[in-house]
């Protein structure tokens, strides 16, 4: 399996947006694709399960506490994808559950060793804002980090800290496949957006993997609990979409570079 969880320091930059419609577009792509909700926030439901209700109750957190079954937490989704939602819990039960993870680091890349999924299956994991223990257990198993940012100016002041989290759990281990960033919600009509789309475009070089626009398609999508391909196929989001799926695809296909490679410090921007 590969697994690529979509990260970010901050909230409100589209993880969840980008993990979900990266889900169907590869799916339709005809990869096997399982989307993990590790985010208590539970809302990767929203975007793409058949039943949004489903997964209200019982998740992730209910099959980790063995009270149900795994296959019985996972849910199918639109254009074929699984999904594993959270949950709800309560406080309680959630401040266990984080202490379980804080206890062992290695669970999300055990537990999904234990599904023994196929080779080539894709596995999108949607997580929280900022250093968190999901952050942290979805980065020791990722091969790919997805990692979205806003071509604003506080994106770009708080990239260090998802950098620092990825050199520090990734980039060392032999098939890190490096990050993949996607700048969000470019609008090439205001003039800040398009001097920090520049200054970003310097900054992650080879690691940019496209942008996804500014359209209304998006959050309208999101409202008629559908994927912008199925709720407005013809949209600049979901030609987007398209691209990215696509480049991370190749990314996938292409050799694997050395951990020297992979770690390789990244250059400072210019200016
Ligand atoms: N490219 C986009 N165009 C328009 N709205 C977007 C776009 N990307 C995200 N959004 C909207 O921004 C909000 C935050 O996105 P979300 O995926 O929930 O962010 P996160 O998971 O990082 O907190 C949502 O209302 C979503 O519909
Ligand atoms: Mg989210």
């Amino acid at each position: 399996m590969v697994v690529i969880p979509v990260i970010s320091s901050k909230g409100g930059v589209g993880k969840t947006t980008i993990a979900a419609n990266l889900a169907t577009t590869l799916a339709a792509r005809g990869r096997q694709v399982l989307a993990i909700d590790l985010d208590p926030q539970n809302a990767l439901r929203f975007h793409v399960a058949n039943d949004p209700h489903h997964g209200g109750e019982e998740g992730l957190l209910a099959a980790a506490a063995g009270q149900l079954p795994w296959t019985q937490a996972m849910c199918p989704a639109h254009g074929g994808v699984v999904l594993l939602p959270f949950g709800t819990v309560d406080d309680e039960r959630l401040i266990g559950f984080e202490h379980e993870l804080s206890r062992r680091p290695g669970w999300l890349g055990d537990t999904l060793t234990r599904f023994g999924l196929p080779p080539d299956m894709l596995v999108i994991v949607d997580t929280p804002p900022g250093p968190t223990v999901y952050l942290q257990q979805a980065l020791r198993a990722a091969d790919v980090c997805v990692i979205p940012v806003l071509a604003d100016a506080g994106s770009f002041a708080t990239l260090p800290i998802v950098e620092r989290m990825v050199d520090k759990y990734c980039r060392a281990r032999a098939g890190y496949r490096g990050s993949a960033y996607v700048i969000n919600q470019v609008d090439p009509g205001r003039r800040l957006n398009h001097d920090v789309f520049a200054m970003l475009r310097v900054r992650l070089q080879q690691e940019l993997l496209g942008v996804l626009h500014l359209d209304a398609s998006v959050s309208e999508a999101l409202a008629s609990a559908l994927p912008v391909r199925h709720y407005a196929p013809l949209s600049q989001a979901a030609e987007d979409v398209s691209v990215i799926a696509e480049r991370l695809l190749a990314r996938l296909a292409s050799p694997l570079p050395s951990s020297a490679q992979a770690f390789a410090p990244r250059q400072e921007p210019t200016r």
